[in-house]
């Protein structure tokens, strides 16, 4: 057992006071994490003192033409010729700008009615979602905690929190036999399941169904999760909204489950994980975000936490990828061009449901419910997916996603809509000569 640093005790006991339900919910990395003084608030002292010499930034600076311009390759540095120095090549802050941190908080209160007046963080920037889930396995997850998924899920959860993290899946159904999100099944999972601390993971848009939930699903869902929290279990709810803002069913719920999450009961904790990745269409700038349902006095020793396990991973998200995605929400043409990739997807996924549901496919294959995000996804009725897979690769070039012995997976965000006749026919060909 290692000693803890005085610096993690102070934040233990500070967490403690503010929110004991947080403080439980740690890991025992959670536990021992911290941000050291050393470096990061020396230059930040210097930052604010050193006005003649500032020897502290481990950065180069170039003194030939300017007071110190930041030292650079012009090759690189052509391609971005608007961009300030700093804002390409410095080190971003290890939490992320402040100002698209501000700017994204101000975009989750746009795009979540249910957030107006609840109590929820400044979004933290991670590099990428799967940074984000990552620092949640490390801040929550011990080896044998449990954590609760359904059975159709986004493969990454399960490198992250079973196989890195050590934490024991507990799966139910995703549907139910009416092919609607199984709330019941949710339910009693959660009513079976550990009594002190749970983790609980949602995603809707769902990947890889393209699944979304009803206001009156969302609703359960969060009853249910009250009525564990009720019998004293402490709930991590991560919410994955990667496709967030992508609902393209008017009978859906336009927005993130965090909303009806943030404040519902004392024992649960929500934090949603959410990005550009998708729905600012930036997947490789890897810019994300993670968002507690909690106020600042937890936050502060959060965020410390936070800032230690960031500062001892990646040390913080692209500066320059962070400078291109505020650049973008703060640029007139903004939502305008966001629209347009809705138009176009929604086309898509709207041409994509009548298709792939064309009765002349039913003896082949079931579609699950599809509502919003990139994907649809086929249950073959008598066909492996795995070599329906293969034989379009092989015989069509047809590249599509086999999950488990009977399911297709088809991003339709990479068709365009007068090729997705064409590629289901093709679909429909492979699995009748087989
Ligand atoms: C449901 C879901 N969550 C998270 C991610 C990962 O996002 P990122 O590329 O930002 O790590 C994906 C990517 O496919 C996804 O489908």
């Amino acid at each position: 057992m290692q000693v803890l640093n005085p610096l993690a005790i102070q934040l233990n006991e500070q967490l403690r006071d503010a929110a004991p339900v947080v403080f439980a919910l740690l890991s025992e990395l959670g536990k021992r994490i911290y941000l050291p003084k050393g470096i990061l608030s020396q230059t930040a002292e210097a930052n604010t003192a050193a006005h003649r010499f500032n020897a502290t930034r481990a950065i180069a600076l170039d003194f030939s033409q300017d007071m110190g311009d930041m030292m650079h390759l012009p090759v690189s540095r052509e391609l971005v010729p608007e961009l300030s120095l700093e804002n390409i090549y410095g080190y971003a802050p290890v939490l992320g700008q402040q100002a698209l941190r501000e700017a994204w908080q101000t975009h989750l209160l746009n795009e979540n009615p249910s957030l107006a007046g609840k109590t929820f963080s400044l979004p933290i920037v991670t590099s990428g979602m799967t940074h984000g889930f990552s620092l949640l396995a490390e801040l929550f997850v011990d080896n044998g905690d449990t954590l609760m998924l359904p059975d159709k899920i986004w493969g990454n959860y399960r490198l992250i929190f079973e196989s890195k993290a050590g934490a024991t899946l507990q799966t139910y159904p995703f549907f139910n036999a009416a092919s609607d999100f199984n709330t019941h099944g949710f339910r009693e999972t959660l009513a079976n399941a550990p009594d002190e601390k749970l983790l609980v993971l949602l995603n809707f848009p769902h990947n890889p169904t393209g699944y979304a939930i009803t206001e009156t699903e969302a609703r359960q869902i969060v009853d249910a999760i009250v009525a564990c929290a009720d019998t004293g279990c402490r709930i991590l709810v991560m919410v994955d909204d990667a496709y967030a803002g992508l609902w393209f069913d008017a009978a859906v719920m336009p927005e993130s489950l965090f909303g009806l999450l943030a404040g519902c009961h004392p024992n649960v904790v929500p934090v949603k994980i959410d990005g550009a990745t998708k729905e600012e269409y930036a997947w490789g700038l890897r810019v994300a975000f993670i968002t507690f349902g909690l106020g600042e006095t937890p936050m502060q020793p959060l965020e410390q936490k936070l800032s230690g396990l960031i500062r001892a991973n990646t040390s913080g998200a692209a500066q320059v990828s962070q400078t291109l995605i505020l650049a973008a929400m703060k640029t007139p043409g903004y939502a305008q061009q966001k629209r347009r990739n809705y138009g176009t997807l929604k086309a898509r996924a709207l041409k994509v449901k009548a298709v792939a549901s064309d009765a002349k496919y039913a003896e082949l294959w079931e579609v699950y419910p599809s509502h919003a995000g990139y994907f649809i996804c086929l249950n073959l009725k008598s066909a492996n997916a795995e070599t329906v897979r293969q034989r379009l690769l092989m015989e069509h070039s047809i590249g599509t996603i086999a999950l488990g012995e009977t399911e297709l997976r088809i991003a339709y965000s990479c068709l365009d809509v007068s090729d997705i006749e064409t590629v289901f026919a093709l679909i429909a060909k492979v699995i009748e000569t087989l």
